[in-house]
């Protein structure tokens, strides 16, 4: 086991940060991410607890000010959703400039802008991370948004454009003399889309040059690497993406751990209430069940990891034909589960016992 992660002497773990007079407590953020992110996923994790904001995913700006209602429905958030950013993306800082002004009127708490996206359609128009690139159209956006709104605004950025333009602190700190009010740093560059190995040399230097808040980002998915996080770089706060759909306790248990109390255990009956919940939102959220079911088999492949016998599990919740089909698996799944480990359960066996005592038997 690897030994625990210990702060510098002296150095203590912040617990919250402030964007302006918005106070991020928790300062444990929910990542942005595209088909993930959705008010049903947002109101899972905030059922849940344990994050300071949360985030939707990306919006088009072109989409959003000419009212398009795929970017109206991404951009909705519930009432009692606050503190909440809605991140938009694109090249035009007029467009950007207006729909932000409709984040704002949407009663957004902050608008975020998104400069890390490394899809190839978004960074084909120069939106994402290929604004890392081109740092005076980034200016001209910051400073076209900043013009048109009141709420705080903030920059997510990766940390540069491949290995030879590592430029975040540079970005960051144009951002922040333009008015950013704080900015998140994904470690990885553009050229590294998921993979690379953790360098978070710049997310430190960044947090040393600015003066505004800045939130580390990239696999954190437990206390061990939340404190790893805050240790290499100092930052602010953090922001936690996959790590909360393998995982949606992931803040309440970091939270805990950071406030030193005890660590919640989720039990397996937890989970399949929480992943049958989740199936339920999607059902009432989506307009067919075809769209709730791309979306229910999209999350539970991040869900089940982690759980004994999971691949069987996610093949059976692949293979549904229907909500109800997919509901009916987990169920059945965990009620396995129970028996299997009412009787001392041990993977090197079947989850289900055969009666014929031969091979282990699919669910
Ligand atoms: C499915 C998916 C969709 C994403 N969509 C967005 C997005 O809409 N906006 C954004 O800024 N980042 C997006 N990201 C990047 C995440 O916000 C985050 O920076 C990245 O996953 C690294 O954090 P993690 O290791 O905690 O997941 C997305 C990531 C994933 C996996």
């Amino acid at each position: 086991m690897d030994a625990p992660v210990t702060l510098p002497p002296g150095a203590e773990v912040p617990l919250a940060y402030s964007v302006r007079n918005l106070r991020i407590e928790p300062n444990l953020v929910l990542a942005p991410m595209e088909g993930v992110t959705d008010l049903t996923f947002r109101r899972l994790i905030r059922k849940i607890g344990g994050t300071g904001l949360t985030v939707t995913e990306f919006i088009a700006s072109e989409g959003l000010r000419r009212g398009a209602d795929k970017m109206e429905e991404m951009a909705r958030i519930d009432d009692d959703e606050h503190p909440v950013a809605i991140q938009i993306f694109g090249r035009n800082p007029t467009s950007m400039a207006e729909a932000a002004k409709i984040v704002e009127d949407l009663g957004a708490d902050i608008c975020d802008l998104n400069f890390g996206c490394p899809s190839k359609k978004v960074c084909a128009h120069s939106g994402g991370s290929a604004l890392l690139k081109d740092p005076e159209l980034a200016e001209q956006i910051v400073r076209a948004v900043r013009a048109a709104i009141r709420i705080p605004l903030t920059v997510k950025m990766r940390s540069g454009f491949d290995a030879t333009q590592r430029n975040c602190p540079d970005i960051a700190w144009m951002c922040q003399e333009e008015g950013v009010e704080a900015i998140t740093i994904h470690w990885r560059t553009r050229a590294d889309l998921y993979s690379g190995t953790r360098a978070v040399d710049k997310i430190a230097e960044t947090k040393q040059r600015l003066s505004i808040p800045v939130i580390g980002n990239g696999d954190i998915l437990d206390f061990e690497s939340a404190m790893a996080m805050f240790r290499d770089t100092g930052v602010d706060g953090l922001m936690i993406g996959r790590g909360a759909i393998k995982n949606p306790w992931v803040f309440q248990q970091v939270r805990a751990q950071m406030l030193g109390e005890p660590m919640p255990e989720i039990t397996p009956e937890e989970k399949r209430r929480v992943l049958v919940d989740y199936y339920e939102s999607c059902r009432a959220w989506f307009r067919t069940d075809r769209g709730a079911l791309g979306r229910m088999k999209k999350i539970s492949n991040y869900f089940t990891h982690g759980l004994p016998y999971a691949s069987e599990l996610r093949t059976t919740i692949l293979r549904s034909q229907t909500v109800d089909d997919a509901i009916s698996a987990v169920n059945l799944y965990f009620d396995h589960l129970a028996e299997w480990q009412a009787r001392g359960g041990t993977t090197r066996g079947p989850l289900v016992e055969d009666p014929s005592g031969s091979a282990p038997v699919a669910l």
